[in-house]
């Protein structure tokens, strides 16, 4: 297809409009001229009805140089393809029509006429709504249609939610405020449900994790195997760099914050202050400072688990108790819950429906006690646990001995002491331990560590940040 035609094939959507133009005012003329105060109309119509037929063939051959750039819908683009060919075949064959009988007055409402007229107006209409729907997805039209207007028309439509983005750079999610502007910029134009080049749409999270026709774009924890980031940093002039040239390429911040995301975890829930920030990255970010705690990312014992995902109605009616509960994943059958206000026994009751799926739990802040902390000795697939700012003791971490996936523990500004220590040397994944203003000394510090070389123990003495950022939680 030589560039000249795909000129002209990219005027189809300005031009279409002639033709429509035409051919309804053609017939508006026709319907009128039977009225004495405008028989005379009667002699443009076939005037106006050859330039709409003239018009509506140009439209149809712009059309066909347009879908040679590819990148639309199939079926779509076959029933739009007939139809417009169909309205253009029906417009020259009134016409021919309409000239052959022009001295015949009463051919202008003979039946044969009128029919070939209404299924006009009907491939007209339908061309131009897949046309549409092309251009624009399928649910263009209806997206703003009042409810009641859908109800009837027995169209249903998922309400977007329309997220408050945070002013707060810590609190936004990595990946929809972060990456998904970046791709919506550089790649979105032609990776999207209408124009899914590569058969990949990167507009939303779930396309994002299906891939394009080679599968997976990304490897969670591994960006320099992630097709994503591979075709976003090789040389320009590569055939199979992205965007492909003569599009703005992504900037060096915009890949490392890409490299970032994935390295960390390719999470789609966590926010920016639970990824791990180096000081690179918190200054393309914008932050002044990085954050020294690192969380696990989706812990990788968890695959090996082997939880059954809760009933959605068990989750519904602990959600009624009003406890946050979230798969920690989309797809995933483990659960997020924060509690961080009026812990009651009912509450704690209720999650152990559940004690085997929750893998994160947050209770910090919360009026936890000791032996109410016992009650979640059996959430043995917990890989986070946060009791920061509570009254936890010695007696309370003593029962968080049976949790043996623990990876992260935040006891910050708890009362736990040298003693709770020994019982953190029982948990045996456990990577990070935050134990700043407690009641820990610098020997129980260096024993822990001694015996267990590889944890993080972060007794934060200069940290500012983490309290700050959980401070506006
Ligand atoms: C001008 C259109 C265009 C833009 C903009 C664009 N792409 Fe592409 N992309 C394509 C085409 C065309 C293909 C298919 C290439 C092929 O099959 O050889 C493709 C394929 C891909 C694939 C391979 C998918 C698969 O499974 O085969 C990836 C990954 C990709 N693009 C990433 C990106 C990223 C990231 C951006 C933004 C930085 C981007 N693209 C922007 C046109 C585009």
């Amino acid at each position: 297809m030589n560039d000249l035609a795909l000129f002209f094939g990219r005027f189809h959507p300005t031009f279409l409009h002639l033709p429509i133009g035409m051919l309804l005012i053609a017939f508006v003329m026709e319907i009128f001229s039977q009225f004495k105060s405008f028989q005379h109309l009667r002699y443009a119509v076939n005037f106006v009805l050859f330039f709409g037929a003239i018009t509506s063939i140009i439209t149809a051959l712009m059309g066909y140089f347009l879908a040679e750039e590819g990148g639309y819908d199939d079926n779509l683009l076959l029933l739009h393809k007939w139809l417009g060919i169909g309205t253009a075949l029906m417009a020259i064959l009134l016409f021919l029509l309409r000239w052959a009988f022009r001295n015949n007055s009463n051919l202008t409402f003979s039946k044969t006429y009128l029919s070939l007229w209404v299924i006009l107006l009907f491939t007209l209409t339908l061309a131009g709504h897949y046309g549409g729907s092309l251009t624009h997805g399928e649910a263009y039209l209806t997206e703003y249609m009042p409810q009641p207007l859908k109800k009837w028309a027995g169209i249903t439509t998922v309400a977007k939610k329309k997220r408050e983005k945070p002013a707060d750079i810590q609190e936004a999610l990595v990946f929809e405020d972060v990456i998904l502007p970046i791709l919506e910029k550089k790649c979105v134009g032609c990776h999207n449900p209408e124009k899914k080049k590569g058969d990949l749409i990167m507009a939303d999270a779930e396309n994002f994790i299906k891939g394009g026709e080679h599968g997976a774009i990304f490897k969670a924890g591994n960006a320099k195997e992630s097709g994503i980031y591979i075709s976003v940093t090789l040389p320009r002039t590569d055939e199979f760099a992205m965007p492909p040239e003569g599009k703005e390429p992504m900037t060096e911040d915009e890949t490392k914050i890409l490299a970032w995301w994935i390295n960390e975890g390719a999470d789609f829930k966590k926010k920016v202050n639970e990824l791990k920030v180096s000081e690179d990255i918190a200054k393309i970010l914008g932050i002044n400072e990085a954050i020294p705690s690192a969380k696990p990312s989706i812990p990788d014992v968890l695959p090996t688990l082997n939880a059954q995902s809760a009933e959605s109605p068990i989750i519904e009616s602990i959600k009624k108790l009003k406890i946050d509960i979230n798969p920690i994943a989309s797809n995933s059958p483990f659960l997020q819950v924060k509690l961080n206000q009026d812990i009651t026994e009912e509450k704690l009751d209720a999650l152990q429906k559940i004690a085997e799926q929750i893998t994160w739990l947050d209770l910090k802040r919360s009026n936890i006690t000791d032996n109410q902390l016992n009650k979640i000795k059996n959430f043995k697939n917990l890989t986070e646990l946060r009791l920061e700012q509570t009254g936890i003791t010695d007696k309370g971490v003593k029962s968080l001995e049976t949790l043996t996936n623990l990876q992260y523990l935040n006891l910050y500004g708890s009362k736990v002491s040298d003693n709770g220590l020994k019982s953190l040397e029982k948990l045996p994944h456990l990577r990070s331990v935050y134990l700043w203003q407690t009641a820990v000394t610098p020997n129980g510090v260096s024993e822990l560590q001694k015996s267990k070389p590889l944890l993080r123990i972060d007794i934060g003495l200069d940290r500012t940040i983490l309290d700050s950022a959980s401070a506006k939680k």
